[in-house]
């Protein structure tokens, strides 16, 4: 499908690498390995992704404990390189800082490319009806979030070739070892395998960062908007946690933040829409035919919002998943991260940073608002909605 093969593992012949963007059996096989390599350098490994992405927290914490120094702390573009060096470690086994110049490029890039793809684009819905003219654009620069995704591609090619080993093994690494002993008809067989090695790292970078990060962004807003929730949820990380970092392995003690968790993944504005699938055959659903080939867009709110599953749908309570002794209750009709065979490949790690960024941000600071700044649910159409820039008020704790 012309719009989702622009979003990651595409290259500029439109020849659809990765995951995200490939079917049939192709896809199966990009999957399993997405799947595996991704538990073997980390997500199937607690300790050592907790480790990364602690790192990256605690380093967050620390820099904007600096600038609260000087006033309130601006969170617009703080959280995807925090979030992006995760990935990027367990893709290449590289450590990168913070204040990476290359990385932050890298990130600044991405979200160029996302606003691009998102389907409110006027670029990126013509490129879906009129090929030859917006490739004509595309060739002479006029499309700056396409030329940004030419740019990222070169990057992670170039970053991909050049790999190094590293002790606990990357993502690359095991890539390889699969292109190594590939038969010629298997995807993973010479260049097509290295070209699907970078449409992978790329549908993780793209998929994985900016997804995360805006989901932590309305979360901020939420603690800012009810201070009596944010009190709540120190109270319960203070007591389980005292003076250590938090930790994965104590979250089931965390009754009423794993709620507020899920209250968030139910109510916040940003998962409005899913990745836009197509069908593959006619199909009738509820009684409405449709054709094949038709472009899908699961509209998450419907089913996060839908009256008949949730009581006062629109009001932010995560008490609604805790039992009447305090206990969380999960539910499952709440959908963030997709369903059935395509859901997200990266949902363990998500929410892994998700838990930890957040509890080790309202371990740190009390989140106050700032007079004049923005804390509504207004968001910007496009693949995720994202949140408009907005400054907090940093105490620490
Ligand atoms: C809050 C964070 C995230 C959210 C809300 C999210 C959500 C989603 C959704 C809704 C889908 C589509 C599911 C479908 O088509 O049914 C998806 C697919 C995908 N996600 Fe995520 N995601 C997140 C984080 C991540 C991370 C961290 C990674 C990478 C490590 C990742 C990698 C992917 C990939 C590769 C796919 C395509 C899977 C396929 O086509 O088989 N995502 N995600």
């Amino acid at each position: 499908m012309p719009f989702i093969q622009g979003l990651s593992g595409t290259d500029s012949k439109s020849q659809v690498h990765g995951v995200g963007s490939s079917k049939g059996s192709v896809w199966v096989e990009q999957r399993k390995l997405a799947h595996i390599g991704l538990n073997k350098v980390g997500m199937g490994k607690t300790d050592a992704m907790e480790e990364m992405i602690g790192e990256e927290a605690q380093t967050l914490c620390d820099r904007f404990a600096e600038k609260a120094k000087f006033g309130p702390v601006q969170i617009k573009g703080k959280l995807p390189v925090a979030i992006n060096n995760v990935i990027w470690r367990m893709i290449t086994g590289r450590t990168t800082k913070q204040d990476d110049p290359f990385m932050n490029e890298m990130t600044e890039r991405m979200d160029s490319h996302f606003k691009f793809m998102s389907p409110s684009s006027i670029v990126s819905t013509l490129m879906q009806y009129f090929h030859r003219i917006t490739k004509v654009a595309v060739k002479f620069g006029f499309v700056r979030g396409y030329q940004d995704f030419i740019v990222l591609l070169n990057n992670v090619r170039n970053e991909v070739k050049d790999f190094r080993a590293v002790q606990d093994g990357n993502f690359v690494e095991r890539y390889r070892d699969e292109i190594a002993k590939a038969s010629p008809e298997s995807s993973f067989y010479g260049k097509d395998g290295e070209n699907h090695l970078v449409g992978q790292a790329m549908d993780f970078f793209i998929a994985g960062t900016e997804t995360t990060t805006t989901f932590l962004e309305w979360t901020l807003k939420y603690l800012i908007n009810y201070p009596e929730i944010q009190e709540k949820l120190a109270k319960e990380i203070e007591t389980v946690f005292g003076s250590r970092p938090s930790n994965i392995g104590q979250k089931d003690q965390l009754h009423y933040t794993q709620a507020f968790i899920l209250e968030s993944y139910r109510h916040n504005p940003m998962g409005i829409l899913s990745i836009p699938r197509m069908t593959m055959n006619d199909v009738t659903l509820n009684g409405t035919f449709i054709p094949k080939h038709t472009q899908i867009f699961p509209y998450f709110k419907s089913m996060n919002r839908d009256p008949k599953a949730f009581e006062d749908p629109d009001q932010f309570r995560p008490e609604r998943f805790l039992d009447k002794n305090g206990n969380f209750v999960t539910n499952d009709r709440v959908i963030l991260f997709g369903k059935g065979r395509r859901k997200c490949v990266g949902e363990v790690l998500a929410k892994a940073e998700i838990f930890l960024f957040l509890t080790y941000f309202i371990h740190s600071f009390k989140i106050a608002p700032v007079a004049g700044e923005d804390y509504s649910d207004a968001s910007n159409p496009g693949l995720v909605f994202t949140s408009s820039p907005f400054k907090v008020e940093l105490i620490p704790r």
